[in-house]
């Protein structure tokens, strides 16, 4: 492939913008071994900074904006590039809901990954949910509940699902504002909690201790969609894998790739993938996730469009367990969004 320039956008308003760098730096790293990286931190306030290196860095002064046809611009005008493809390397709203997607379309830029519409209904935890019934996969029953919400009238409807609870803002990810409620006296803290990210929220059925199985997804650049190996991660000390577990404990979220389970379930999970990545439409790659039961029930838990992207994250182990490398990993999202992004 020949060399092309390739702004790595990191960072970003969401709660998730430290997530973002950790997987900005990776990336970074491994495309600049064939590609020219032009690393645009986002700052938690919008603004695009074009860095020397990717990274926890200060922004320098090089504030830059998009332009169209494909270009950043600094503020003086002294700095202007045309870019051949931008890769959002970010997580949570306004990186992975559509929104930096649809901006990118505006100023005619291509990019890596889902599109707008794709990006926006995988981030929604209860329109992908719906999308996953529609293919006859299991989801957990939710109610959703946004700030005018009536005590009484939830509890109610909770007690009929039964506890425990998974309280989840609906566009979020990192189990960032994530409450497992066991008794009702803990509902509506944990229901403030959540609102406090988001005006919507789910309140979620949920299972005492469930496998957690993961299939990811890689568009090649013929348009054909490979499913890795199932992983899992292995059960840990922490009630759930809430924030902590995720980042703070190093012992608190380990993958095993390829997971412990019969070729049938696998294979089935590696069927659900495909089809609704298909089903949202969705471009390029996604990391989709399952709860399994001790009965080996399997329910669609959620897709992540921009999964966690660090050489050790989650995403670039399963493939790996499938023999793709991280950097054939990245160099093929690549040639995938050249061959097929309008
Ligand atoms: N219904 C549920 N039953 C059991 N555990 C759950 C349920 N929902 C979420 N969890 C736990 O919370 C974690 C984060 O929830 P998830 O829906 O994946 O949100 P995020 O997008 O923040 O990763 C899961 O990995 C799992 O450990
Ligand atoms: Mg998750």
């Amino acid at each position: 492939m020949n060399k092309i320039t390739i702004a790595v956008l990191y960072g970003g308003i969401s709660p998730e913008h430290e997530v973002s760098v950790h997987s900005a730096e990776d990336v970074c790293k491994v495309l600049t071994k064939k590609h020219r990286i032009l690393p645009i931190y986002i700052s938690k306030e919008g603004d695009f900074f074009l860095q020397q290196t990717c990274g926890f860095k200060k922004p320098t002064d090089i504030k830059v904006n998009l332009k169209n046809h494909s270009k950043i611009i600094s503020e003086d005008g002294k700095v202007e590039e045309k870019i051949a493809l931008f890769f959002p390397v970010l997580h949570g709203p306004y990186g992975e809901d559509g929104k930096i997607q649809g901006i990118l379309e505006s100023y005619g830029c291509k990019y890596i990954g889902c599109g707008v519409k794709s990006s926006f209904m995988s981030m929604d935890k209860a329109i992908s949910k719906e999308i996953a019934q529609g293919l006859q996969i299991l989801t957990l029953e939710h109610i959703e509940i946004s700030n005018n919400y009536d005590l009484k009238d939830i509890k109610q409807k909770v007690e009929r699902l039964g506890y425990p609870i998974f309280v989840k803002p609906v566009n979020l990810g990192s189990s960032i504002g994530i409450s497992k409620v066991k008794t009702e006296k803990d509902l509506e803290s944990a229901t403030k909690k959540a609102l406090k990210y988001e005006s919507r929220v789910i309140l979620e059925k949920g299972i005492d201790n469930p496998r957690e199985i993961f299939c990811a997804l890689l568009e090649k650049d013929n348009g054909e969609v490979v499913a890795s190996k199932c992983g899992e991660l292995l059960p840990s000390k922490h009630e759930f894998f809430d924030y902590e577990a995720k980042y703070q404990d190093p012992r608190g979220c380990i993958a095993k790739t390829p997971a412990d389970i019969d070729y049938e379930l696998a294979e089935k999970m590696q069927k659900f993938s495909t089809k609704i990545f298909a089903s949202l439409k969705c471009q390029g790659f996604s990391r989709v996730d399952f709860l399994v039961t001790d009965k080996n029930e399997i329910y669609f838990s959620e897709i992540n469009s921009i999964p966690g992207m660090s050489e050790k994250s989650l995403f670039p182990q399963l493939f790996s367990a499938s023999k793709i490398s991280y950097e054939d990993l990245l160099n093929t999202m690549v040639s995938t969004a050249l061959a097929t992004k309008k």
